[in-house]
C-alpha cells in the first residue's frame, strides 16, 4: 500500500523531507519614515507598525539587525506635499535623509528606496497629474531624479513603484551617468490595482484624492499582461521584480519563477497584513501559524525574498524553532 503518511509520523521526518524552508534572510522590513521629532506613531490600520521621525530610528532600525533581517524598504511622508511631489526628489528629501543616516549608523543594513510620487503629492498620485490624466512621460525625469538623489544618500537598491511605463530605462540610464552604476533597479513591475493597499495609503497619506489608480496599476484579472511588464522591465534594465500584492496573486509568482531566472520578490501586502492581525486580534485564527503559512506558500509559489510587515515577527518565531 502507498503510504504517504510514513513521511509525516515525526516532526524530525517531516522536516527531512520538507520542501520549502524560510529564514530570516528570506525577510525584508518595510519601514516608514516622518518628518518632526520624537514621534512614533501606531498605524491604526496596521497594529505593530509604526511611523518613526528621524531621532526615534534608531531602536527600530536595532531591533532589524539584530533579528538578522537583511533589508528594509523605505517610505517617506513629507511635512508638505504638492503638485509635483517636489520631496520625493528634493536632496534634502526625508528619505534621503533618513538614508544618510541609516548608511552612516548601520552600513551594512541594505536600504532600498521606495521610489514614487504619490506620498509626496497633494492629489496622491503617482505621476504628474493634467485635465484629470496621470501623464506618464513627464513624470518619468521626476522619478529619476528621485531615484538619484535616493542613490546620492547612499540608497543600495532603488524601486520604482510608480508603474508609468519606461521608468525603469529613464532610472537606469539616470543612475549610470550620475556614477551609480552599481545601484540596483528593484522594479514592482506585476504591480496590480488592488483594494489590498488601503492600509498602506492610511500609512502614507497617500490615497488619491480623485478617482484610482487603474489608468496605470495592473487589471487584477490579467496575468499574461504581468509576463510582458516583466519582460520589458528586464530589457530596460531591471535586475530584480516584484510581484504584488503576494497572496491573491501566487499563480503570477510561480509563473514568473519559471519564465524568468532573475530574483523575485513578493510584496505580502498592507492589507493583507491587516486581515491577519484583525482576526488574530479578534481570537478568530492563530497569528503565527497563518504567518508562517502565508510566508511559506509566498516562498513555494517560487519568491525568492518576502517584503512583509510581519518581518520582526516572523524573524522572532523562527528564532525559537
Ligand atoms: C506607492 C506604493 C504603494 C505600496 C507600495 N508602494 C501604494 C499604492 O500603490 O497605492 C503598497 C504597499 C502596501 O499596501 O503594503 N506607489
Ligand atoms: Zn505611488
Amino acid at each position: 500500500m502507498r503510504r504517504f503518511r510514513r513521511l509525516r509520523q515525526t516532526e524530525e521526518m517531516r522536516s527531512f523531507v520538507r520542501e520549502t524552508s524560510i529564514t530570516v534572510r528570506d525577510l525584508i522590513c518595510p519601514l516608514f519614515v516622518r518628518e518632526g521629532k520624537n514621534i512614533r506613531e501606531e498605524i491604526p490600520s496596521m497594529p505593530g507598525v509604526f511611523r518613526y521621525s528621524l531621532d526615534l530610528l534608531d531602536g527600530i532600525l536595532t531591533q532589524i539587525i539584530k533579528a538578522g533581517i537583511p533589508a528594509v524598504l523605505l517610505f517617506g511622508i513629507p511635512e508638505r506635499k504638492d503638485e509635483r511631489g517636489s520631496g520625493a526628489y528634493d536632496p534634502e528629501g526625508i528619505t534621503q535623509r533618513a538614508i544618510r543616516l541609516m548608511k552612516e549608523r548601520y552600513p551594512s543594513l541594505i536600504v532600498i528606496a521606495d521610489i514614487c510620487l504619490c506620498e509626496y503629492t497633494s492629489h496622491g498620485h503617482c505621476g504628474l497629474v493634467s485635465g484629470g490624466q496621470i501623464l506618464n512621460d513627464e513624470t518619468l525625469p521626476l522619478l529619476a531624479k528621485a531615484a538619484v538623489t535616493n542613490a546620492d544618500a547612499g540608497a543600495d537598491i532603488v524601486a520604482p513603484s510608480d508603474m508609468m511605463d519606461g521608468r525603469v530605462a529613464v532610472i537606469r540610464q539616470a543612475l549610470d551617468e550620475s556614477g551609480h552604476g552599481n545601484v540596483p533597479v528593484l522594479s514592482y513591475s506585476a504591480k496590480y490595482a488592488s483594494g489590498y493597499y488601503g492600509p498602506f495609503r492610511d500609512a502614507a497619506g497617500s490615497a488619491p484624492q480623485f478617482g484610482d489608480r487603474r489608468s496605470y496599476q495592473m487589471d487584477p484579472a490579467n496575468a499574461r499582461e504581468a509576463f510582458r511588464e516583466m519582460q520589458d522591465d528586464l530589457e530596460e534594465g531591471a535586475d530584480m521584480l516584484i510581484v504584488k500584492p503576494a497572496l491573491a496573486y501566487l499563480d503570477i509568482l510561480r509563473t514568473a519563477r519559471e519564465k524568468f531566472p532573475v530574483p523575485l520578490i513578493a510584496y505580502n501586502v498592507s492589507g493583507e497584513y491587516a486581515m491577519v492581525k484583525a482576526a488574530s486580534q479578534m481570537g478568530w485564527i492563530d497569528e503565527r501559524r497563518i504567518v508562517m503559512e502565508n510566508l511559506t506558500a509566498m516562498k513555494r509559489a517560487g519568491a525568492d525574498r518576502i517584503i512583509t510587515y510581519h518581518a520582526l515577527d516572523a524573524a522572532g518565531w523562527l528564532s525559537e524553532q
